[in-house]
């Protein structure tokens, strides 16, 4: 089976990679194609691969290029985890965001409005050449911000493309770790949109398990969210939200946070990613321990400031070890291998959240198989968090919107009608200073 990675020069490919080494199954990927518009990182990369593979028996072959129509050709699956703009683009939605005062984070707020805008025409792009191209591929999008991206693939793609995250995954394992409880046998009930959703229960043999944790002040302050959260909002909640919602709920503290923080994430990932790619490019360096140390650092660092001004303390042992490819690839088998799954996915909403329609992407449990994922019914959102949904979705369609047709005015009322932007001035602003900074906005007239 081939596998087509975009954004093949990406600093997380090595742990998908390192997934696909551990799969001796039929039927497993044999063939990599690696796609990156940058073919430094490229050959970085492989580097990496290549040490990854040594004396691994049948190891999946790889190949890098930088023609994206040769790299989607024949391809089965097409991993899409691209960075529009690169960290450069990443830092400057972050900066344009915090000096107006309003948050400057990667795929929430202001700062996930300007990457949208910028990331979605490139999707499309992308969407567009799988459906001529490799029209049987299922596409599966790591890229943020995900729902958004899937959403924008998914009008050319339909149900052919699915959206990942690793963040509900890792939720659910923390609280069934709490709960004392095995993740394979828990009931996650977990939905909302990506990075904006909520687990309002987790079962275990038909009981519902999460109102003992939630009335236990001692549990709640033994991981990472009841942390983040506080054990008597969260009680109040009856859910344990994502950790993505501390930016809304935790939302000035967030924002000052961020302003004061010596660097932003994304300027400190741009000096840490740069260094990489540089000791890579000398023939001498050993590239896997140095990719090694590089991923450490930038896993126990993951929203430092927003644990910081929580007290939330360090990140836990079993969240160090990524997970993006651990959903990538029970997703890719259970397609492929007919082998039967239930992932927290993005997919498009049918009937599951009735207060979205058919068509919206939403992050719902999912049934996977060679048929793709289908959303399984849930019950409906609290008031609380059908709000936010609702507001964040409006949003988002005027992200997709404005991408379709250039139109200035439809950005501007995204930015404006954000939860997070509090005033309409401030969104004009916001617009103005982001097509300034970034070539990839210079269409919205
Ligand atoms: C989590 C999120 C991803 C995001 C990543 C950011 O895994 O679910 O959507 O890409 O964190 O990590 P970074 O190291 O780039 O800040
Ligand atoms: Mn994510």
């Amino acid at each position: 089976m081939d596998l087509t990675i975009l954004g093949g020069g990406g600093f997380r490919v090595p742990l998908v990679y390192g997934a696909l080494l551990g799969d001796r199954g039929e039927g497993r990927v044999t063939r990599v194609v690696l796609h990156d518009i940058d073919a430094g990182r490229l050959s970085a990369v492989t580097r990496v691969l290549a040490e990854q593979a040594a004396g691994v028996p049948d190891a999946p072959e790889v190949s890098a290029t930088t023609d994206l129509d040769e790299a989607l050709r024949g391809a089965d699956f097409v991993f899409s985890a691209i960075r529009v703009g690169g960290p450069r683009g990443r830092v400057d939605d972050e900066r344009v965001a915090l000096a107006r005062g309003v948050l400057g984070q990667e795929t929430v707020g202001a700062g996930g409005i300007a990457y949208g805008l910028r990331t979605v025409p490139v999707a499309v792009d992308i969407a567009r050449r799988v459906a001529r191209l490799a029209p049987d591929a299922w596409v599966i999008n790591f890229t943020n911000p995900a729902g958004l991206v899937t959403e924008a693939m998914s009008r050319h793609l339909g149900d052919r493309v699915i959206g990942i995250c690793d963040s509900p995954v890792g939720l659910g394992r923390r609280i069934a770790r709490v709960l004392g409880v095995r993740p394979g046998e828990a009931w996650i009930d977990y939905a909302g949109l990506n990075h904006l959703g909520w687990v309002r229960g987790l079962r275990v043999a038909g009981r519902d398990e999460l109102p003992r944790l939630l009335d236990d002040p001692v549990l709640l302050g033994s991981f990472e969210e009841g942390r983040l959260f506080g054990a008597d909002f969260l009680r109040s909640l009856g859910a344990i939200p994502n950790e993505y919602l501390h930016y809304y709920y935790f939302n000035r503290e967030a924002v000052r946070a961020y302003q004061q923080a010596d660097k932003t994430r994304g300027a400190f990932l741009l000096v840490q990613q740069r260094h990489f790619y540089e000791e890579l490019s000398r023939p001498e360096a050993s590239a896997y321990a140095t990719w090694d140390r590089t991923r450490a650092e930038r896993e126990t660092t993951y929203m430092a400031e927003n644990r910081e001004t929580a007290g939330a303390g360090e990140r836990e042992e079993d969240d160090l070890s990524g997970g993006y490819e651990k959903v990538a690839l029970a997703l890719m088998r259970a397609i492929a291998r007919d082998e039967r799954r239930t992932l927290i996915l993005n997919v498009r909403n049918r009937g599951t959240l009735s207060v979205l329609d058919a068509d919206a992407v939403v992050e719902v449990p999912c049934l996977a198989d060679a048929n793709g994922a289908h959303p399984v019914a849930v019950d409906p959102l609290p008031g609380h968090a059908a709000g936010l949904v609702c507001a964040v979705k409006a949003v988002e369609r005027d992200v997709l919107s404005a991408a379709g047709s250039g139109s200035r005015a439809t950005a501007l009322r995204a930015f404006a009608l954000h939860p997070l932007v509090d005033s309409v001035a401030v969104a004009r602003g916001l617009l103005e200073d982001y097509i300034a900074v970034h070539p990839g906005l210079a269409y919205l007239r």
